[in-house]
C-alpha cells in the first residue's frame, strides 16, 4: 500500500509541497518534482534549476542521459547558497540503459555524483530496464544492476533507490530481492495513465512518479482537458497535474519558463470529480500524447 501524507493543510504551498508520499524507508517524497530533461548543459539550465527550487520545487529529477548534470549541480549549489537546506531537497539521477550491469552502474553513479558536486543522492533509478527484445540475459542484467543499486543504498551514498519504465515482468525478480524498488517512474498523463501498472506498483508499496505529465506539451491543447480547465478556472497544465495527484502519482513537470514553473505548482486546490477523472482516463483509448517509448520495443 502506498501512503500519501495528508496534504489537507493548505496554509502554505511549501508545507503542502513538502508533504507527499512516504517510502517504505520512512523517507518522504514531495507531491511534485521538477523535470530537467531537454534543459541543455549551460547557464540557462542552472538558472532554471535554481529558479525552480526558489519557486518551491523540492524534488529535482535528473539523469546521466540528460547530459546536463554539471549545470543541474550548479543550479542546486546556487539555491543552497540562497538559504535552501540540502536536507529539504530530493535530488534524483538515473543510470542509463547502456550502462546496466554491476560495475557500469557503480561507475555511472559516481560520475553523476561528481558532476552534480554532491556527496549523496536522495534517489537513484534504473532509467530503462534490460528487456527481452534487446538483451539475451535481461533478467540477470537487471538483477546485477539492482545489486549495485542496493549496495549504494546500504552504504549510504543514496537515500532511496528505484526503477523507471519497469513493467511487471521487469519488476518480478527485483520484488523478491532483500531490498525491493521503492519508486517506479513511468510515463503518466491524461491519454496514457498506465493505471493497471500504477495500481500494481501501489499494491507492492512502490511510489510512482509520472514523467511527461503534459505529454511533452502534446496534450495541453486537447478539448476535453481544456473544458475541465475552464470549469475549474485553471490551466490545462494544472488539470494534468491534478490528474496525476488523484492517481497518487508524483508528476515531474518540466518548464524552462519561470512563470510556468510557478503556475505548475499551483494545483493542490483542484479536485477533479469522478466524472472528470473518468473523462480524462477515457483519453487512454486514443493514447493522447503517448511518447511511443516502450521498454520492450
Ligand atoms: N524516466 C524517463 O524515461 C523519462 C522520460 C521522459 C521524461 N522524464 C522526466 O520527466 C520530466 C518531464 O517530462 P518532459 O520534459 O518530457 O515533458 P512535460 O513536462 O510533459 O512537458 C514539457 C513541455 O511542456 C511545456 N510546458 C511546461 N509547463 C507548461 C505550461 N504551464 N503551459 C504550457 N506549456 C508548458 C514545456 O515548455 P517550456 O519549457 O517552454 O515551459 C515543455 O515544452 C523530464 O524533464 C524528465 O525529468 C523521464
Amino acid at each position: 500500500m502506498v501512503v500519501m501524507v495528508s496534504d489537507e493543510s493548505k496554509d502554505t504551498a511549501r508545507v503542502n509541497l513538502a508533504a507527499g508520499y512516504r517510502l517504505r524507508t520512512g523517507q518522504h517524497l514531495p507531491v511534485v518534482g521538477f523535470g530537467t530533461w531537454a534543459l541543455p548543459e549551460g547557464p540557462e539550465c542552472s538558472r532554471a534549476v535554481c529558479d525552480a527550487i526558489r519557486a518551491g520545487y523540492r524534488l529535482i529529477d535528473g539523469a546521466a542521459f540528460y547530459r546536463n548534470e554539471r549545470s543541474v549541480g550548479k543550479g542546486i549549489k546556487a539555491a543552497l547558497s540562497q538559504g535552501v537546506a540540502r536536507s529539504e531537497l530530493t535530488i534524483t539521477s538515473k543510470v542509463w540503459v547502456d550502462n546496466l550491469g554491476y560495475q557500469s552502474t557503480m561507475d555511472s553513479f559516481f560520475k553523476s555524483l561528481n558532476d552534480l558536486e554532491l556527496d549523496y543522492l536522495d534517489l537513484y533509478l534504473i532509467h530503462w530496464p534490460a528487456s527481452p527484445n534487446k538483451h539475451a540475459a535481461w533478467q540477470e542484467l537487471n538483477l546485477a544492476t539492482w545489486k549495485a543499486m542496493v549496495e549504494l543504498y546500504e552504504e549510504g551514498y543514496v537515500r532511496a533507490i528505484g526503477v523507471s519504465n519497469f513493467l511487471p515482468h521487469h519488476l518480478e525478480n527485483l520484488l523478491s530481492y532483500r531490498v525491493a524498488p521503492m519508486v517506479n517512474q513511468l510515463e503518466v498523463h491524461p491519454g496514457y495513465s498506465q493505471r493497471a501498472l500504477v495500481d500494481l506498483c501501489h499494491e507492492h508499496g512502490i511510489v510512482v512518479e509520472g514523467w511527461s505529465p503534459f505529454g511533452r506539451g502534446a496534450v495541453l491543447g486537447d478539448a476535453t482537458i481544456n473544458a475541465i480547465a475552464d470549469a475549474h478556472e485553471c490551466t490545462a497544465a494544472q488539470v494534468c497535474l491534478a490528474f496525476c495527484r488523484q492517481l497518487k502519482v508524483i508528476p515531474l513537470p518540466k518548464s524552462a519558463a519561470s512563470n510556468r514553473m510557478v503556475s505548475n505548482l499551483d494545483f493542490l486546490d483542484i479536485t477533479l470529480s469522478p466524472a472528470e477523472m473518468g473523462q480524462l482516463l477515457a483519453l487512454d483509448d486514443i493514447r493522447l500524447g503517448y511518447s511511443g517509448e516502450h521498454p520492450d520495443r
